[in-house]
């Protein structure tokens, strides 16, 4: 066996997988097995409240109707709104999984081929280790772009015209139309709709690369607190 080229091969495949295994599951599990696992409420950061309240604003009566009325008094009002936020979350990403956007779609930069200038910073075990990542959504196949850096890169109003009928923006997308996620018009999201529009905003909105807005400035920026540098 040892004499045969295509031996010496299979022992390198071998040792190249056993390699691949440590270095990507071992070594990772070792790392990180104590670090917590985040809830969506612990994931709520001021990237994310921005698009949350910006939606509300864009869409006031399909928002009430989803979410309910804002209440007035200043603590209330922010516990008010980190509640929905969440609500919204766990929504978005349970139609995310349902309607099998992760066929398509990848949530998973790889620290291969240059990608992170395509698509932003390479994936970090770190960021899967929370609620929203069960089941893990990265994805195999990417007829669509990855999208794990997808929050602030388009506006709200984007998606959801997107997301109603995925070619008026993208001439012969192959993406479908998901018009059960609107009342009737694009104008006119549901909750489904404006939970999957908020759960694609926050893809990324961890992050320091998220996009800045100039001139409307996020509620609060970037306050949460990453448990890894
Ligand atoms: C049949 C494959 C397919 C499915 C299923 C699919 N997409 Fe897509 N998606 C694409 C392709 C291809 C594009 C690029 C063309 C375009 O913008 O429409 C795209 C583009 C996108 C974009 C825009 C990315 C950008 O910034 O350019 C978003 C966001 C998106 N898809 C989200 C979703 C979500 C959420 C779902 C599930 C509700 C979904 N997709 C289902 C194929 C798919």
């Amino acid at each position: 066996m040892f004499e045969s080229k295509s031996g010496i091969l299979f022992i390198a495949g071998v040792a190249f997988f056993a390699i691949a295994f440590l270095s990507n599951a071992v070594v990772p599990a070792l790392m990180y097995r104590d670090l917590p696992e985040q809830t969506v409420e612990e994931l709520i950061n001021g990237n994310l409240r921005y698009q949350f309240e910006d939606l509300a604003r864009r869409y006031p009566d399909s928002f009430n109707e989803a979410f309910g009325e804002p209440p007035g008094g200043e603590a209330e009002h922010d516990a008010w709104w980190n509640d929905k936020c969440a609500e919204a979350l766990r929504v978005g990403h349970r139609i995310y999984t349902g309607e099998g956007c992760w066929h398509c779609h990848s949530q998973f930069v790889r620290p291969v081929s240059n990608e992170e200038e395509r698509w932003g910073p390479v994936s970090a075990t770190w960021e899967y280790q929370n609620e929203l990542q069960r089941p893990v959504l990265f994805g195999t196949r990417r007829v669509g772009p990855d999208l794990s850096r997808e929050g602030g890169r388009r506006s709200n109003d984007w998606h959801a015209v997107h997301f109603f009928d995925p070619e008026t923006l993208s001439t012969d997308s192959p993406m479908p139309a998901y018009p059960w996620l609107f009342d009737g018009s694009p104008d006119r999201p549901n909750k489904r709709g404006l939970a999957l529009i908020t759960y694609v905003q926050w893809l990324g909105s961890w992050l320091e690369s998220y996009p800045y807005y100039e001139d409307d400035e996020p509620t609060s920026l970037r306050d949460l607190e990453l448990p890894v540098e």
